[in-house]
């Protein structure tokens, strides 16, 4: 710590800090235009210049470090005259309208603290750039300060902004093209966020009356953002600058898909199908109606043939009602959610092994490893804020990057090695990587012998996979897999992050396995920058599973035979027998009719689940379905009896779960529409109408947090008051312990040691042939959402209207297709419709889709093999064939 004086008043902050933080950290006001914690001060404005006693010439407080007795003046007449005559300077970039309209901008809080005026600023159409739906550019407004172009390559690690010229000629421009939407700007909203001035702005945006922090609703990388509210509408969402996971900033869906909020089809009030007819209902018509309905099927069937998914967009307090209701209102545990789809095999993979099925470090673990390895992600597009670190790491600090994924990406550009496997051979590339590292003498041999078993069959197992003999499988070079395998073990901890490239497959559990199999014979789990990690697709997936949204899990991810006296205990009352079905057991339980109703929260199944056809069949001989969510899905419109209004995660309070274990508090920013309401108060309503008048009388979400950390003892120490300062990851076990950033340090979740499994290859039975020569995945892009419930309805959507079929050139050239012409794409089990795009990136002979567009409907075209172990359906691999419409 150093302590100085600045402006008589004696500082004291921690060595290494600038004189501008050490003044404002003790509420000393220096201005600054040019400055932002979030970048390297270049001291370009020079709004900041003190006095230092002793020093010849001013300085920048930005740039020069607080020493050990310094005497500082921030503030004198002829500094502040200094700061005024360059104000003026800057005026003339401010117009008055724009003073009004953005006061927050730090041009105009500086011109409104000095009593500078606008000199009248003038547009001419030339400077507007209105190319991106979310950021509206007008150069005019442009002081050159040059944060957007910082921001945009130290944060986002783009390039999209350069200055051209030189002194008095210089100006910001887009690197290539003359417009914004001509280079690789991905609307991450960083540079509107930084601007100082109008030069670039949230198209749309208007002054915000209240701000309130909570968590973004998209995926699981769980970014904290301020959501700005005029009246009763959400105007703005800005990244916060103090969240531990996005550190000031935030993506395209986060930033500004925030619209679906206020949709005019938002559901507002209860409906009931009359016939095909929905009619307007009371709460109390439809959730009597609810009520006898599925009293009716218990009786008549039992309760286990009803089943309820939750959602992973819900929050931990909706989902631990949810499985609560299905447990005991029901009393059923035919209970799942989306988890099911995507990482329920990292989790039983993850489980089995270390003994905890959730990501064994934090994202901060990003930058203290020496190599990342991506298997089966896409983390620019899909978790881009976790991609730019990834990306900014490699970039300015020299991390080593391996990326395994059948497609080139932003991050396969800035690889060591990418491995552009072959669609469903993770397991035999992950074994010859085992193998190689094995035989190369780079295995951690302490770490095994302190803390593994079964070791010698491990690597008698993998000696079947030598890597020239899995090239041929996986379609590689032997040599990139021995490169990748000893860059991965060749010193420095190794972070892998993995996705759904690695479990949508037959064998997606298995796969996991191998990968946490890799990271332990290298002793990359239990330490600082070591570890498996899985990126999470929804918001809250990982909190909704582990809330026990699982037929064979209770809350904080327990058996339940293991834990049921405790459970029965906690909730007074006895928990079902029967083992329950997860989700696609409960598709085909419909379709044989032994599943006879359905409570589906916030999850559109139909466009959703691979295989519509199939679904759609078993739907429809549902009973009863009730849907619970914000809009009309398409599950809700073709096979839904009642539809509940449901708030969305801007209209409640509760906590969300992101992908590193971290609890973080939603907060509600604006009222639900019309009678739209929480899941949990809806459920527990309708729980107290089928008989339960206990256990469902919750006063608030925080009463049903208390209740959750009561029967978990490993979030115990994690109340509602804590989180008010931050996110608390688990496990957290007292009000002092401040949370564990990394697990497995000394034990695993289950002991001391942990056993290698030998994982066998079983090769997928969906093959290519004549008929259907080419190999289709599907995932997301970088501007919509799942099946794009919210995204869809926000300015994203015109970024990315609808889905495509991704081609290389020379297949389109062969099938005689262009860019954007319509294609058929048929499997053995459906066909879709999409507009072509001829992508550099796609492998010859494969073909990749995104799922986005429910008219579109790609789920027609994916097939019915499963997991082995979980049942996770195989998006990743569907034997196609193309033709132009
Ligand atoms: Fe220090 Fe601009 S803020 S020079």
């Amino acid at each position: 710590m150093v302590t100085l004086k600045i402006d008589g008043e004696s500082v004291t902050a921690p060595t290494g800090t600038s004189i501008l933080e050490a003044a404002r950290a003790a509420g000393i006001a220096v201005p600054t235009i040019c400055w932002d914690p979030r970048i390297e001060p270049i001291g370009s404005c020079r709004l900041c210049l003190v006095e230092i006693q002793g020093y010849d010439e001013l300085v920048t407080a930005c740039q020069t470090e607080a020493k050990e007795g310094m005497w500082v003046t921030t503030h004198n007449a002829e500094l502040d005259a200094y700061r005024r005559t360059e104000l003026g300077w800057y005026a003339e970039h401010a117009s008055a309208e724009d003073l009004i309209a953005h006061p927050d901008k730090e041009l105009h809080r500086l011109m409104a603290r000095f009593g500078i005026e606008s000199a009248g600023c003038a547009s001419p159409a030339k400077a507007i750039d209105a190319s991106m739906p979310q950021i509206r550019v007008d150069m005019a407004k442009c002081i050159d300060c040059l944060r957007c172009v910082q921001i945009c390559e130290e944060v986002q690690g783009a390039s999209v902004w350069h200055e051209v010229g030189r002194g008095d000629e210089s100006r910001i421009v887009p690197k290539h093209g003359d417009l914004l939407s001509e280079g690789a700007c991905v609307a991450c909203g960083a540079c509107t966020d930084t601007c100082p001035t109008t030069a670039l702005t949230d198209a749309g945006a208007m002054p915000a009356d209240s701000w309130t922090r909570t968590t973004c609703p998209y995926c699981g990388v769980g970014c904290e953002l301020d959501i700005g509210v005029a009246g009763d509408r959400i105007v703005a969402a800005r990244p916060a600058r103090d969240a531990p996971v996005n550190k000031g900033h935030a993506c395209s869906k986060g930033r500004y898909a925030f619209g679906f909020t206020h949709s005019g089809d938002r559901q507002t009030q209860p409906l009931v199908r009359k016939g095909r007819a929905w009619e307007p209902a009371s709460w109390d018509e439809a959730l009597d109606h609810c009520a006898a309905q599925l009293a009716e099927v218990i009786g008549r069937h039992g309760p286990d043939a009803i089943g309820v998914l939750a959602s992973s967009r819900s929050t931990n307090e909706d989902s631990y009602v949810a499985q609560k209701f299905a447990r005991l209102a029901i009393g059923t545990n035919n209970i799942d959610c989306c988890a099911r789809v995507c990482h329920t095999p990292t989790a039983a993979a993850m489980k089995a092994i270390l003994g905890a099925g959730a990501a064994t470090n934090s994202f901060d673990d990003i930058e203290r490893a020496s190599t990342i390895l991506v298997a089966g992600a896409n983390p620019s597009e899909c978790h881009p804020v976790v991609g730019a670190r990834i990306r900014r790491h490699v970039v300015a600090n020299g991390a080593k990057l391996i990326v395994l994924d059948p497609r080139a990406q932003a991050l396969s550009e800035i690889a060591s090695v990418h491995l552009a496997l072959k669609p469903g051979t993770d397991i035999p590339l992950i074994n010859a990587m085992a193998h190689h590292i094995i035989a190369s003498d780079l295995a951690d041999k302490d770490f095994i012998a302190a803390r593994l078993d079964e070791f010698d069959a491990f690597a008698a197992h993998v000696a079947q996979f030598p890597p020239d003999r899995v090239a041929d499988i996986c379609e590689l070079d032997a040599a990139d897999i021995r490169r990748a395998a000893e860059i991965y073990a060749g010193g420095g901890p190794a972070y892998a992050a993995h996705g759904l490239g690695l479990t949508e497959h037959v064998q997606g559990t298995e796969a996991v396995m191998a990968l946490v199999n890799l990271a332990l014979v290298t002793g990359n789990v239990g330490g600082p920058g070591r570890g498996v990690n899985p990126l999470r697709g929804q918001n809250n997936v990982q909190g909704t599973a582990h809330m026990g949204c699982d037929p064979g899990i209770l809350t904080g991810a327990v058996a339940l035979e293991e834990a049921r006296g405790d459970f029965e205990r906690a909730w007074g009352a006895e928990l079902p027998k029967t083992p329950g079905r997860h989700l696609m057991k409960m598709i085909d339980a419909a379709a044989a009719g032994e599943l006879k109703a359905l409570v589906v929260i916030g999850y559109d199944i139909l466009a959703s689940l691979a295989d519509e056809h199939e679904t759609a069949k078993a739907l429809a001989k549902l009973d009863c379905v009730i849907v619970i969510d914000l809009f009309m899905t398409r599950t809700a419109h073709e096979y839904g009896h009642v539809l509940l209004p449901a708030a969305s995660s801007f209209e409640k309070e509760g906590t969300f779960m992101n992908a590193e274990r971290r609890i973080q508090r939603v907060r509600k920013a604006t009222q639900a529409p019309g009678a739209a309401r929480a899941d949990w108060d809806i459920l527990c309503a309708l729980a107290r109408r089928m008989g339960c008048e206990t256990g469902f009388d919750f006063p608030d979400p925080q009463a049903i947090w208390d209740e959750i950390r009561a029967v978990w003892p490993a979030a115990g120490g994690i109340t509602y008051s804590r989180l008010e300062a931050g996110g608390i990851q688990w496990p957290c076990r007292g009000e002092s312990d401040p949370g564990t950033e990394v697990l497995h340090a000394s034990e695993f979740g289950h002991g001391p040691r942990a056993r290698l499994r030998p994982i066998h290859y079983h090769p997928t039975t969906e093959r290519t042939d004549a008929d259907y020569p080419f190999l289709m995945s599907t995932g997301r892009n970088l501007y919509q959402f799942n099946v794009a419930t919210m995204s869809g309805r926000s300015a994203n959507a015109l970024m990315r209207p609808t889905d495509t079929l991704d081609l290389a050139p020379a297949d389109a050239a062969r099938l005689a297709l262009t860019d954007g012409e319509l294609a058929q794409v048929e499997s053995r089990y459906g066909s879709a419709i999409l507009p072509v795009a001829i992508d550099e990136r796609v492998v010859e002979g494969r073909a990749f889709a995104t799922f986005h567009d429910t008219e579109r409907a790609i789920n027609r075209v994916t097939g019915p093999h499963r997991d082995r172990m979980v049942g996770a359906p195989e998006y990743k691999v569907t034997a196609v064939r193309i033709r132009p419409v």
